[in-house]
């Protein structure tokens, strides 16, 4: 996995639990684009569009509030079934993304890295997406996690695998598989615990999102369709994650 940081095993306690308001780690499923551009008679391609640059908006309020970490998921491996128009459509929006978009990135102290298989990608895509978390690599004012053709049972199913293979060929006993040793086998091996997911567009699913990610994480789901989204919404978002309590299965 590009950008995979180092194997640093996640300490829920450390996030959320301890009177920290802002979360750490905020995960988005952007949802409605399809919506929101049918609402206005216009192509779907229009509704992705206006949800780059919602995202582009959340990005920067995530960042000065002070996230550490924001997951985005921009296409799940499930996103193959669409139509091949669609497809490109979103290939397209990439490209111009990651075009327009690294060099204030970069500035911002943005650093880049991906969950999932991008390599399936179009050649010229996966080499811009490397070329940007190759770029973005040292900066440390906030993560950006862009989920590309990411599924959580796949990444779990690769896990299981790579662990498997450890304890073939004797470098681990089955019985040091715990916790820690499948967290750093996930693509989010390094990156601070999850501690809110976020679907916007009313849709009650984690549709195999970071199903192991987000086994204590707060669930909120608002009703805005994606393209609607904004700073503002992001910061409501994050002071109805202050007011609930996290026990962690305590009490
Ligand atoms: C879900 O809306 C959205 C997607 C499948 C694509 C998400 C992509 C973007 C927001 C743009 C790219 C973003 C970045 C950061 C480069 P939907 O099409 O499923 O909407 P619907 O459920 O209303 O049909």
């Amino acid at each position: 996995v590009i950008g995979k940081a180092a194997n640093v095993p996640p300490q829920p306690e450390q996030s959320g639990a301890g009177g920290d308001q802002i979360p750490g780690h905020v995960a988005i499923i952007m949802d409605g684009n399809g919506r929101w551009a049918k609402a206005r008679g216009l192509p779907r391609a229009a509704g992705h569009r206006q949800g780059a640059e919602a995202a582009r908006k959340v990005i920067r309020a995530a960042g000065e509030a002070g996230v550490q970490c924001l997951t985005l998921y921009a296409f799940s491996s499930e996103n193959w079934r669409r139509p091949e128009t669609e497809i490109s459509d979103l290939m397209g929006l990439l490209r111009f993304y990651i075009g327009a978009e690294l060099n204030s990135l970069h500035k911002e102290g943005i650093r880049l890295v991906i969950l999932g298989d991008h390599k399936a990608f179009p050649a010229d895509v996966a080499k811009m997406v490397d070329g940007a978390v190759a770029r973005t690599a040292a900066n440390s004012r906030m993560t950006l996690a862009i989920a590309l053709n990411y599924g959580s049972r796949a990444e779990l199913v690769n896990a299981a695998r790579r662990l498997a293979e450890r304890a073939k060929a004797d470098e681990i006993a089955p019985a040091d598989i715990n916790d820690a040793a499948i967290e750093a086998e996930l693509d989010t091996a390094g990156l601070p615990p999850l501690d809110l997911v976020i679907r916007t567009s009313g849709e009650h699913r984690l549709s195999n999102f970071l199903l192991w990610q987000a086994a204590y994480a707060e669930l909120l789901f608002v009703d805005r369709l994606w393209p609607d989204f904004d700073g503002d919404a992001l910061r409501e978002a994050l002071s109805e994650y202050a007011g609930r309590e996290r026990r962690f299965g305590g009490r």
